[in-house]
């Protein structure tokens, strides 16, 4: 089966919470472990602008905390690709040529954009007041993020599922002008996650004031766990589990057998205080590792800078060259560059494929060369021992494409032309895909 790429963002404007843990880090950090996924995960600070107008240090601020939450939970930058939105100057470019394929009608049925606008108009005054063009304007961006990177599944809340469907829409439209160069992503909602209850048992939300930060400090959860509310039995009542935020808070973080005894607790009559210092100490079992890391890495913003930065470069070495493609796909390109029919570099290379060649040379090491159709040298490998380490590295030159280029670079003589292999890479994995 061909790798799945996931790919899913957080916009930087708040302090993550349990909800967010429960609902969006930890399964995603699960999931980046699985085998034949090809993870990207990246802070969404271009969309906090939309938000957070005017309030640039609680931007820079919730940056720092998302960073370090999705490093405390566990997420290996090595093994992931995880950067920041705005590290990635390709991202607003591709945005452009996005909006100018995307109806303007397709971005008024936006249910952000309608909600603003159904308040005006409840409230009487103009339809569009205090709506920026950002905020209208978001499902492109958000569209941008996820075609740069083709990635097939986006683990999203389903309040986002209509704009991973704009994003489909928004890349078959450039599809269908252009030639296929995006893949149409799909949602991936997470069926069992529960939505996690606040302390006054609604959805637990930023907007509803009744959040418990992820990273609080220990004396703090204990009090915000001691005001969750309850019902006023007595303690030796019998509690009911249905309907408990306690009780659903717990099954969020307990095992089979755990929630089954706080049940049975719950039916026994336990006192209220009780049951909130078990999910305490139960919260606390959990969280308390990962919180020890992320204070550490809070008191080290130079670190989690690096680790962004390693992350930005591999995210451009994706997608610098793809935006290239783009940009020569939709006419905008060097004056002397070939024009070629609308489908661009994938159909025009079915009729003549770059070709890997493998050979001995008289040093009796064993090479591999890649040319265009026409045998013109694009990249050269250097000399390797065995054979079948020169059929290895080829190969995962042909699975990876360009992404393998910089892990691979001692193998290989530096190519002249990165953006001509990477083209070349590009339409080999297609025509065989
Ligand atoms: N809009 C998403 C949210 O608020 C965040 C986001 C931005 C995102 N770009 C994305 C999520 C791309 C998935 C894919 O939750």
């Amino acid at each position: 089966m061909k790798t799945q790429r996931v790919l899913t963002g957080i916009t930087t404007s708040g302090t993550p919470h349990l909800g967010n843990y429960v609902g969006a880090v930890r399964p995603t950090v699960r999931a980046s472990r699985l085998p034949g996924v090809e993870s990207f995960y990246f802070l969404a600070d271009y969309h906090a602008l939309i938000k957070t107008g005017g309030d640039p240090a609680r931007v820079q601020r919730s940056t720092l905390e998302i960073a370090a939450t999705w490093l405390a939970c566990g997420l290996d930058p090595e093994k992931v690709t995880f950067y920041r939105q705005s590290d990635i100057p390709e991202i607003p470019e591709l945005t452009w040529m996005l909006t100018c394929v995307t109806g303007k009608g397709l971005l008024n049925r936006a249910h952000a954009y309608k909600a603003s606008v159904d308040k005006n108009t409840e409230a009487g005054t103009e339809p569009d007041d205090g709506v920026s063009a950002g905020l209208f304007m978001y499902p492109v961006l958000m569209a941008a993020d996820i075609l740069m990177f083709n990635a097939h599944q986006v683990p999203v809340g389903r309040d986002q599922i209509q704009h991973i469907e704009m994003a489909r829409d928004i890349a078959s439209s450039f599809n269908h002008l252009y030639g296929e160069h995006f893949t149409l992503p799909e949602a991936a909602i997470e069926a069992h996650v529960a939505t996690l209850p606040g302390l006054d048992g609604r959805k637990m939300s930023k907007s509803y004031d009744n959040t418990i930060p992820l990273f609080a400090p220990r004396e703090q959860l204990r009090k915000l766990i001691m005001g969750i509310v309850t019902d006023s039995r007595a303690p030796g009542e019998p509690k009911d589990t249905e309907g408990s935020a306690l009780f659903q808070l717990y099954q969020a973080f307990a095992s089979t057998e755990e929630t089954a005894a706080l049940a049975k607790a719950y039916a026994d009559g336990i006192a209220w205080g009780e049951a909130k210092q078990l999910l305490f100490e139960r919260l606390e079992r959990e969280i308390a590792p990962m919180r020890a890391v992320y204070d550490a890495l809070i008191q080290d913003p130079a670190r989690i800078e690096k680790t962004l930065q390693m992350g930005a470069a591999k995210a451009r070495a994706i997608a610098t060259p793809f935006t290239q493609r783009l940009r020569h796909a939709v006419g905008l390109r060097a004056l002397d560059a070939h024009a070629e029919p609308a489908g661009g570099a994938g159909k025009a290379a079915k009729v003549a494929l770059p070709v890997f060649k493998q050979y001995r040379e008289k040093d009796g090491l064993f090479y591999f060369k890649l040319t265009d159709a026409k045998g013109a040298l694009l990249l050269q490998s250097r000399g390797f021992a065995a054979p079948r380490e020169a059929a290895q590295a080829m190969a995962r030159l042909q699975q990876e494409g360009s992404v393998a280029l910089d892990a691979m670079a001692q193998h290989l003589i530096a190519p002249e032309d990165v953006e001509r292999v990477t083209l070349a890479l590009i339409a080999l994995r297609e025509a065989t895909a």
